[in-house]
């Protein structure tokens, strides 16, 4: 039988050379990180990042995420400050995204950045992504790998659902531990969270010492896109559904078994419920329930995360 799966490869001595012959001759490939998969492309290649808008379908004024190996790597493309180092000493490389001054001599596709004058960029922690980091000159560009608007994959299959064959290379790399997208900080005058994440606003102003803006400023960010994070069918958060056609995203202990129910963390733990979130509306959506409902989950830590996800989910 035909594998269909053809472009979805494990990471060896041989796919690690395609994959970067390939990224280096301005392909896109699909590629594991520990929040979500990205679609990757080299971000000084404006061929590539063409790609990338145009398969993901992605209006040109939302930025992408350049993803760099380590710190060594940056000072020819951004301005850092202090609160940058104070940050990356602590979180990275991990699920931490930092929108900086973009220097004027830098090589990155002034498309990639929206043609602002300010980068968002990422130190990824999964050991794939680093492996590939570690043989290329030029940073990814890496928005997660998804259609414009609909939920972020967590393994190389959701990948495959997304694009199909219209992307040679898929990288599996099992699921991702995180499984919902980066906090994303702007570090350009008063530092504040434009998208929440796993790393909190809480921990965020602890390492700084400061307390964060709250408006968002005027740059673009995830927040200002209504909608967002869609699953394809409607979701109604905070109520139970009427009948058992409908799927129900539960949390915690106290939940019956039903075949509609979807518990996101029987033990109550939120960082397993961020883990599960994306994957299960995929579960939900593929099994044909028409709309979901979901109970309500608790607006602290990981909570905060999954609520602002959710919340646009329903939009
Ligand atoms: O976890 C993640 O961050 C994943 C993985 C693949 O690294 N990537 C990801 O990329 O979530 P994406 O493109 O789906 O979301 C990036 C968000 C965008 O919605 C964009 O608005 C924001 O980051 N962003 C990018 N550049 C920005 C900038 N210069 N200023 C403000 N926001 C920016
Ligand atoms: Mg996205």
């Amino acid at each position: 039988m035909k594998n269909i799966y053809s472009n979805i490869y494990s990471l060896n001595k041989k796919t690690l050379k395609q994959t970067i012959k390939s990224l280096k001759k301005g392909n896109i490939a699909g590629l594991p990180t520990e929040t979500v998969y990205g679609l990757a492309g080299n971000a000084y290649s404006k061929r590539a990042v063409i790609k990338i808008f145009k398969l993901k379908n992605r209006p040109k004024n939302n930025p992408l995420i350049i993803h760099y190996l380590k710190l060594s790597k940056i000072n020819k493309d951004v301005e850092v400050n202090k609160n940058f180092f104070k940050l990356y000493n602590k979180f990275c490389p991990g699920p931490l995204t930092f929108v900086l001054k973009k220097r004027k001599k830098s090589k990155i596709v002034s498309l990639a950045s929206a043609k602002l004058d300010t980068i968002a960029i990422r130190f990824p922690k999964h050991r794939l992504i680093r492996s590939i980091l570690k043989l290329i000159d030029f940073p990814l560009a890496m928005p997660s790998a998804n259609l414009s608007s609909g939920l972020s994959p967590v393994n190389a299959y959701d990948v495959f659902e997304e694009f199909g064959k219209k992307i040679k290379t898929i990288i599996n790399g099992g699921s991702s531990k995180i499984g919902i997208e980066s906090t994303v900080v702007s570090l350009i005058g008063k530092p504040k969270v434009l998208r929440p994440g796993i790393i909190s606003e809480k921990e965020i102003k602890k390492v700084l010492k400061t307390n964060l803006g709250k408006k968002i400023n005027k740059i673009r960010s995830p927040g200002m896109f209504n909608k967002h994070y869609s699953p394809g069918i409607p979701v109604v958060i905070g109520r139970k559904p009427i009948n058992r056609k409908y799927a129900y995203i539960v949390f915690g202990k106290k939940n019956k078994e039903y075949k509609n129910y979807f518990n996101l963390s029987k033990k109550g733990d939120l960082n397993e419920a961020a883990a599960n979130l994306y994957k299960t509306m995929r579960k939900i959506k593929k099994k044909g329930f028409k709309k979901i409902f979901v109970s309500k989950i608790p607006n602290k830590g990981p909570g905060l995360a999954i609520n602002d996800r959710l919340k646009r989910a329903s939009n």
